[in-house]
C-alpha cells in the first residue's frame, strides 16, 4: 500500500496558520489535491477491511538492526536473513496472519518517507513569532515555590555543563518529555475514573511530551552523551518521573506552574546556544536529516535553524502550562476549557 503525501515548500507560509494546524486525519487529507485524497482514503479504507485477519496474509518486510530471534506467532511464518555490513542489519520479511501493515509513504517527488517515528501529517512550520519575553509573575506562595524549585534545579545544571549547551540541551530533553507524558496519563486515567471528558487535554499533554522527545532525537544527532551522562539520565528520570506523578496527583496547578517556569529556563538556556553558535564558539553544523523533516526546514538548514525552531516550541509549552496552571488557578478543573491542541 502506498499513500503519496504532497510535501509543502517550508518557504512557503503556512495554511492554515500553525495555530490551526490539528494533527489529525482531515488536516493530512488537507495537504493532498483531490486524486491524492481518493487515494488516500482507498488507502485507509483497505487497512480497515484488514482489519479482519485472513489467511495468507501480505508478507510484512521488517528491518531492524538487531540480533536477537524474532518471536514466534501465530500463522505461517517465514523469515528471510540478510547480513549486510558492520551494523549486522537484518532484514526478514514475514508472512503476517494478523494483516498489520504500515503504509508505504512517498513524497511529492517520489522519494520514499524514510521515518517510521513519525509521519508528514506530525510534521509543522514552526510559529516564530510567537513572544519569548512573556514571564509569569510570581504572585502566590504556590507560584513563587515553583519559581524556586526551579531556580533551585538550574544551579547544578549549570555546574554541570558549564557551556557544554549540545550536550546539555540533549541531557534536559530527556528529563522535558517527561511531565506531558505524567500529566497525560494521569488525566487519562481520571477520565476512565469519572467517566468524563478530558476537554483535549490529554491529547495536548501527549503532542507536547512527543514534540519534546523529538527536540532529543534530534539532539542526539549533534551530540552523543557518554557512558556517565547515560547513568545520569537514568537516575534522575527515576527520581523526577515519581517526584513529578506524586506532585501532579497532590496538585496538578503547581505541577503545571513547575514545567511553565522550566519552559522559561529552556528559553533561556536556547538563546545561550545561540549566542554560543554566533560567537563561533559552537560550530554551526547541517542540519539533522530528521529536524529538517520534522519542522519542515529547508535543506540548507543549519544547527542555529534548528535551536531557534526547538527554542519556539519552548515558548510554546511554556504558555500551555501557565494556562493550565491558570484554570485550575481560577477555581475551574481543565476538562472545562478546551485545550489547545495541535499548538505549536
Ligand atoms: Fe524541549
Ligand atoms: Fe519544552
Amino acid at each position: 500500500m502506498t499513500i503519496y503525501f504532497h510535501y509543502k515548500n517550508p518557504r512557503q507560509p503556512p495554511t492554515p496558520s500553525p495555530h490551526q494546524n490539528f494533527p489529525t486525519v482531515s488536516k493530512f487529507l488537507g495537504f493532498l489535491s483531490p486524486n491524492q485524497e481518493l487515494m488516500a482514503s482507498r488507502a485507509a479504507m483497505a487497512m480497515l477491511a484488514r482489519r479482519v485477519p485472513a489467511v495468507g496474509s501480505p508478507a510484512v518486510r521488517v528491518r531492524f538492526v538487531s540480533a536477537i530471534p524474532f518471536p514466534a506467532s501465530g500463522g505461517d511464518s517465514s523469515e528471510k536473513k540478510a547480513v549486510t555490513g558492520p551494523a549486522k542489519e537484518v532484514e526478514k520479511t514475514v508472512a503476517s496472519y494478523w494483516g498489520v501493515e504500515a503504509p508505504k509513504i512517498v513524497k511529492e517527488d517520489g522519494t520514499e518517507w524514510k521515518w517510521s517515528c513519525f509521519r508528514p501529517w506530525d510534521t509543522y512550520s514552526s510559529d516564530m513569532s510567537i513572544d519569548l519575553q512573556k514571564h509569569h509573575v510570581p504572585v502566590t506562595w504556590g507560584d513563587k515555590m515553583a519559581r524556586w524549585t526551579v531556580k533551585s534545579l538550574r544551579w547544578p545544571t549549570d555546574i554541570f555543563f558549564q557551556r557544554r549547551y549540545g550536550c546539555r540541551a540533549m541531557m534536559l530533553e530527556t528529563v522535558a518529555a517527561v511531565p506531558g507524558m505524567v500529566g497525560g496519563l494521569l488525566l487519562h486515567c481520571k477520565s476512565l475514573r469519572r467517566f468524563e471528558h478530558s476537554g483535549g487535554w490529554i491529547r495536548a499533554l501527549l503532542e507536547e511530551a512527543e514534540n519534546e522527545r523529538m527536540h532529543l532525537m534530534t539532539f542526539m544527532e549533534v551530540s552523543q552523551p557518554r557512558w556517565y551522562e547515560r547513568a545520569l539520565v537514568m537516575t534522575v528520570q527515576g527520581v523526577f518521573f515519581n517526584a513529578y506523578f506524586l506532585g501532579y496527583l497532590v496538585s496538578p496547578k503547581f505541577a503545571h506552574r513547575v514545567v511553565g517556569y522550566l519552559e522559561e529556563e529552556a528559553i533561556h538556556s536556547y538563546t545561550e546556544f545561540l549566542k554560543e553558535l554566533d560567537k563561533g564558539n559552537i560550530e554551526n553544523v547541517p542540519a539533522p536529516a530528521i529536524a529538517i523533516d520534522y519542522w519542515r526546514l529547508p535543506q540548507n538548514a543549519t544547527l542555529r535553524d534548528v535551536v531557534m525552531v526547538v527554542r519556539a516550541d519552548e515558548a510554546h509549552h511554556r504558555d500551555v502550562n501557565h494556562f493550565a496552571s491558570d484554570i485550575h488557578c481560577q477555581g475551574h478543573e481543565l476538562r472545562e476549557l478546551p485545550a489547545p491542541v495541535g499548538y505549536h
